[in-house]
């Protein structure tokens, strides 16, 4: 037996959870939420992604970015995606074929040491994964010396610390929601460091972008969001099983009287090499 118990942000190895497929389901019911194309696309229009561009996604999943940048960047540009994960990237391959626009390389890769020469890409991105990765300012070194001076880094994270969620119990919807976070995540309020993290790494005239996730109706991508973080406040013993079911059944109850409502505060970064 033996070996490093296994981290509890399932994010970080996916092909080892039996559960895989369904994480990649997950990423796809997220990235057709309609709150969140608009997100996405808030955050490409500031980065910005323009026509022609060499852009690279680290941490690219089933590709629900790169299928949005493949539209952007056009034939006369290129779009790389890099994964830690084969369960992804096969995923990414199969929903890509078909999707018009710039040419799609996909690797296998970690995030932390990037197989590309330096200064190979004009824009070299990270959504929703800098949160997962144990040591985010490497990572974002790493961006950088893939970056061409002059080109840009741009980051998207979500902020845990910023959840606002209507309960009856608001007590213990902090428990939960808190106490989860900060079991799962290193840094719960990722969303907030990431200026930080690109002025550390060495970039220059970085820009802010805060925006919201709002949902009034309890969609199926927040309700997949609040039965894992019940599952999970359950596996780390912050409250019961059965405590975990009232908690849910407090969100229906809100649904049915008109008065649910969930956001989620994502912060996008963005810093150019100089
Ligand atoms: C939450 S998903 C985000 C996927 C995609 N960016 C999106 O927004 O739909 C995080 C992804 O990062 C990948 N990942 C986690 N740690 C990584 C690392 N060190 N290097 C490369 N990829 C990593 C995971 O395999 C997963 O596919």
């Amino acid at each position: 037996m033996g070996g490093a118990p296994e981290h509890p942000d399932i994010w970080r190895a996916i092909d080892a959870q039996p559960t895989a497929a369904k994480l990649a389901d997950t990423l796809e019911l997220r990235g057709r939420t309609p709150a969140q194309v608009r997100l996405r696309q808030r955050f490409l229009r500031f980065v910005p992604i323009r026509g022609g561009q060499h852009v690279l996604e680290i941490g690219c999943g089933t590709g629900v970015v790169l299928r949005d940048l493949m539209a952007r960047v056009g034939r006369r540009g290129e779009v790389t995606g890099l994964d830690s994960s084969r369960t992804m990237l096969t995923r990414a391959r199969a929903l890509a074929r078909g999707v018009g626009g710039a040419p799609l390389r996909l690797r296998r890769g970690d995030g932390n040491k990037l197989p590309f020469a330096a200064a190979r890409f004009d824009v070299a991105l990270a959504i929703t994964v800098i949160l997962h990765v144990a040591d985010p300012l490497r990572v974002v070194k790493e961006l950088a010396r893939v970056t061409r001076v002059g080109g840009r880094v741009g980051l998207q994270d979500q902020d845990f610390g910023l959840v606002g969620a209507a309960h009856p119990d608001r007590a213990l919807t902090d428990r939960i929601l808190d106490g989860v976070a900060a079991r799962i995540y290193e840094e719960p309020y990722s969303g907030r460091r990431l200026p930080a993290l690109l002025r550390d790494a060495g970039l220059e005239d970085v820009r802010v972008l805060a925006d919201l996730y709002q949902d009034t109706a309890l969609t199926d991508f927040s309700r997949a969001f609040l039965e894992r973080r019940a599952e999970n406040a359950v596996r780390f013993g912050i409250v019961d099983a059965s405590t975990a079911a009232r908690w849910l059944d407090g969100f229906n109850d809100y649904v049915a009287r008109g008065a649910f409502v969930l956001t989620m505060n994502y912060f996008g970064a963005v810093g150019v090499k100089r």
